[in-house]
């Protein structure tokens, strides 16, 4: 029997980015947690949640809190809670207690972190959160974050599967809820108390509607229809930061009908069709382009469309109905690291296309061992690119509309699972959410 090497303990994982970052950039780095922000007065804030490069090197969950790297070495900067905060907050942890938690070599109050500002790299924005010091914004330093964070280390691994095994519960928990339910804000509310209940947050706004073909719905007032298919995009975030991201598309009535199924098994196929050949090596934006000659297959063989995949792809036709990218990289971000623009999604010297069918690609590099992907395809009846597309006569030979009508009411699907590329190939974390129509189906109807 092979032998487990035992987990690393948290302070040791968190002190080997470090002496990582210090290899890949030499100079000082300085870097914020950040700050609440307020949602309606001062002491009404957003919950608060640290930024994703503080976070990656120090675990610390911890507002107002700034760290400089030198060498691998890291000096603490947060100030004590005074006295009376005691009395809002409760007795919090000192800056001693955090400094030996962490293994700082030093550490000061917050605002001493101006004086240790010289020479150091840091970040653009930070969505606001860097005190306003005049920071130097590194793009070197962006490059050697991008170099470590695009690879896991068992940790990140190990966070990520935690937040994926309560993003499948709580899927499950929405399709049980479904037939029990009237409208979309109570499927909502079953899933995210799953997520709730096990101390994680959502890592993102849930998506729970029957209008799928918003695709980034934030609505959840509609009444569910026995007709309906729910679209549910829910991921749950560890505590520590890490995300997950599922989307399943379920039928309100436990049925799938004769057209929502065709479509369906459309987008399944397109889905299994790229986690088969996702592997290093493997160009993520061949993952995107097989999706789209699967589902313009498969919607040329329910008569959708006219003519070869391959053609309608390299004409964006397929993009009429699958709008978006196959998915992007996840790890503390849900797309991971998008807080940089397109350095990390995109290999250095590629850009986007501004093609219809390319500019929404949010990921175009080779897979390697140990990143996270999403695979998410997805087909949906945008009004707002359908309408003017037949209008326009440009489709009338590769669109047949009267089929389509046929079609009329499946709104949006999509699948989407979480992917870990491995040595040979690839291992979906969330595998154990079923994606097969049937399925689902018996997970509805065993209400
Ligand atoms: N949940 C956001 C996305 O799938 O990209
Ligand atoms: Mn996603
Ligand atoms: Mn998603």
């Amino acid at each position: 029997m092979a032998l487990q090497t035992p987990p690393l303990p948290l302070v040791q994982v968190l002190q080997r980015r470090r002496d990582r970052l210090a290899q890949l950039h030499p100079r000082p780095v300085v870097l914020w947690s950040g700050q609440p922000v307020a949602r309606n007065f001062r002491a009404n804030t957003y919950p608060f949640r640290a930024n994703s490069h503080f976070l990656y090197f120090t675990g610390l969950t911890l507002p107002r809190v700034a760290i400089r790297l030198d060498q691998g070495q890291l000096t603490l900067f947060m100030d004590d809670a005074s006295p009376e905060s005691a009395l809002w907050h409760g007795p919090t942890p000192t800056r001693e207690t955090i400094a030996a938690e962490i293994g700082a070599i030093a550490a000061y109050p917050y605002q001493a972190v101006e004086g240790y500002l010289a020479e150091a790299a840091t970040l653009p924005g930070q969505g606001g959160h860097n005190p306003d010091l005049g920071p130097d914004h590194s793009p070197a330093l962006v490059e050697a974050l991008v170099a470590l964070r695009l690879y896991h280390d068992d940790q990140a691994l190990g966070q990520i599967k935690a937040a994926a095994a309560v993003s499948m519960a709580a899927h499950r928990a929405g399709m049980a809820a479904t037939p029990g339910a009237t409208t979309e804000a109570q499927v909502r509310a079953a899933m995210e108390q799953v997520i709730i209940a096990q101390g994680m947050t959502c890592a993102y706004n849930s998506i729970v509607t029957v209008h799928g073909e918003v695709l980034h719905n934030e609505q959840y007032h509609h009444a569910l229809a026995p007709g309906d298919l729910l679209l549910a995009d829910v991921g749950a975030e560890a505590p520590s930061g890490w995300a997950s991201d599922i989307t399943r598309t379920w039928p309100v009535s436990g049925r799938f009908s004769p057209a929502q199924r065709d479509l369906y098994d459309v987008v399944l196929a397109a889905h299994d069709a790229c986690i088969a050949i996702a592997k290093p090596g493997v160009e993520y934006r061949d993952l995107h382009l097989l999706a789209c000659r699967t589902l313009a297959a498969g919607l040329v063989d329910l008569g959708v469309l006219r003519g070869h995949p391959e053609d309608l792809v390299e004409h964006d036709v397929h993009a009429l109905f699958f709008p978006h990218g196959v998915g992007h990289l996840l790890g503390l971000d849900v797309h991971d690291m998008e807080d940089l623009g397109d350095a990390a999604g995109y290999a250095p010297g590629r850009h986007r296309s501004d093609r219809f069918g390319l500019k929404f690609l949010r990921l175009d590099r080779p897979l390697a061992d140990t990143m996270v992907v999403t695979i998410e395809p997805g087909f949906y009846q945008v009004p707002a690119i359908l309408g003017p597309a037949r209008q326009s006569g440009q489709y009338d030979e590769t669109v047949n509309w009267a089929r389509l009508a046929d079609f009329h009411g499946v709104r949006g699907i999509r699948i989407e699972n979480d992917v870990q590329i491995t040595p040979t190939g690839c291992t979906v974390l969330t595998a154990a959410l079923p994606t097969q129509a049937e399925a689902l189906e018996a997970l509805v109807s065993a209400a």
